[in-house]
This record gives structure tokens, sequence and C-alpha cells, in this order.
């Protein structure tokens, strides 16, 4: 199935069942690997927002829910390699065991920086949970990614969260744009 959303056509790449499918996979993990924890688990705005929604449906074990925004991208389908701010970290993660939530790793750029804003608020630990990851446009040294939904080609994809100038977040599917 294909879309168009506002100049590029996209089609269709990861269908809704398998991502539930995957979330059930990652939060059985989850429950598992922190079940004597209680985690803040940290959504990455906006693309996170339905990818976490899901997630943490299958997350049974105690936890606490918060957002933090980072603004890298401007409605490009390529990296500035900017990340400009973060909202919305307090210190209400000082000691406790934080699982940040992505919705894709693309050069790394942003998670290297979400990391060190992270640090600074001296949790106990930092776990890394990403949706997809783009093994290929990878461009820093981000470590190990505890939990990656699924690895992708460096194609650029939308839906589910993610945007194409800031369209197509509410797509059930994700879509990759078919180059000319
Ligand atoms: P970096 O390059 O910093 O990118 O790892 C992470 C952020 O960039 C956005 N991004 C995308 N957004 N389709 C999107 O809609 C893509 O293919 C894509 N690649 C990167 C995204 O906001 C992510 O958090
Ligand atoms: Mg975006």
């Amino acid at each position: 199935m294909k879309v168009q959303i506002d100049d590029k056509e996209f089609t269709c790449f990861l269908k809704h069942e398998k991502i539930i499918d995957r979330c059930r996979e990652l939060g059985q993990q989850m429950n598992e690997d922190l079940k004597n924890s209680t985690p803040i688990f940290i959504g990455v705005l906006n693309g996170s927002f339905l990818f976490l929604a899901d997630l943490m449906k299958e997350v049974s074990i105690p936890a606490e829910i918060s957002f933090i925004k980072v603004s890298s991208y401007s409605g490009q389908t390529s990296s500035s390699g900017v990340v400009k701010s973060v909202m919305g970290l307090n210190d209400s993660i000082k000691g406790r065991d934080v699982v940040i939530v992505e919705d894709i790793i693309d050069t790394g750029i942003t998670l290297t920086f979400l990391i060190e804003e992270v640090k600074k608020m001296q949790p106990a630990s930092i776990r890394i949970c990403s949706l997809l990851f783009k093994p290929d446009a990878l461009k820093r040294d981000i470590g190990k990614v505890d939990y990656v939904g699924f690895e992708i080609p460096n194609e650029f994809v939308v839906g589910y969260g993610l945007d194409y100038k800031e369209l197509g977040r509410n797509l059930k599917d994700i879509y990759r744009f078919i180059a000319e």
C-alpha cells in the first residue's frame, strides 16, 4: 500500500500488527530485566508517543512514565546534525533506573546528546530502547542499545509517530520513502 504525504510518496514497510507483536516481546524482556526496580520510562517527543503507549501496555512491573522533547531535524528527510535543546528533564530521575524510549536511531547524534543530559541528573542506570535502528546511518559510538524493535536499512521512514514535515505521525503502519 502507498501513501502520499505532502510532495512525497511512501510505501508500506512495517505493518501495525508486527509492531505490536514486537512491543509485546520488548515489554516482556523489560519485565524480566527490571523486575526488582521501579524504572522511569522517558519517551522522546514527538516521535515516540505511539511506541511508548503500546510498549507500556506490555510493561507490568511498577513504572513511571515521563517525556522529554529535543529538537533536531526540521521538516527534512536527512539530519541537520544539530540537537538544540532538551525540555522536561528534572531531578526526579536522580538515583533511578531510566529507560530512554526513542522512535528511531539514525546518526546517533540525538541519542548521544540525550544520554549526556540524562547523566547530569545522576540516574542509577540508563537503558536505551528504540523502535527502529538504522545501523548503516550511525555516526556516533552509542555503545549497546539495550532494546531494538527493528533494524532497518538507511531509508527515510514515516508513520506510527514518525513524521515527514510533521505529517504522517498518525499512520498505523510504518512506510518508507521511495526514491525516484
Ligand atoms: P539521529 O540522526 O540524531 O536522529 O540519530 C534521531 C531523530 O531524527 C529523526 N529521524 C527520523 N524521523 N524518519 C523520521 O520521521 C526517519 O527516517 C528518521 N531518521 C531520523 C527522529 O526524530 C529521531 O528521533
Ligand atoms: Mg521528525
